[in-house]
């Protein structure tokens, strides 16, 4: 059912953990499963992404989907960073069973609300970047994280 990069990220994930002071936080959820996501990015003044962590309470593909979606974004710029798409992250793990896929969609969301933070504290408008929307309150993320 799971490709073996799939397992490879969900055993050993990559990029977990929570960055100090980080330049960009971004907390997503779904409503239906109850899964939250939340991606730290540390940017450096010349909006490449130095540094990724994510912690993640989902299921296998959302930790999956996760590390690799950090993997994607590591060291990249901003403009490249949005272009991680959760097709592209699922194509990286070559695929996620089609009941997953959902799972991948939290990934690219969580990276767009870490940028949105990114670009709200530093009062810049990123091109291409949409306000991201979350099925979770700000009372379940307290309680989580
Ligand atoms: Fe909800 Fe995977 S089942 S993120």
């Amino acid at each position: 059912m799971y490709t073996e990069k799939v397992m490879d990220h969900f055993s050993n994930p990559r990029n977990v953990g929570e960055i100090e002071n980080a330049s960009g936080v971004g907390t997503v959820g779904n409503a239906k499963c109850g899964d939250i996501m939340r991606i730290y990015l540390d940017i450096d003044d010349n909006g490449i992404i130095n540094d990724v962590k994510f912690k993640t309470f989902g299921c296998g593909a959302a930790v999956a989907t996760s590390s690799m979606a950090t993997e994607l974004v590591k060291g990249k710029g901003i403009k490249e960073a949005l272009q991680v798409t959760n097709k592209a992250v699922m194509d990286a793990l070559d695929g996620l069973p089609p009941v997953k896929v959902h799972c991948s969609l939290l990934a690219e969301e969580a990276i767009h609300a870490a940028l949105w933070d990114y670009a709200t504290k530093n009062n810049i408008v990123i091109e291409g970047l949409e306000k991201p929307k979350t099925d979770i309150s700000e009372e379940e993320v307290e309680e989580v994280y």
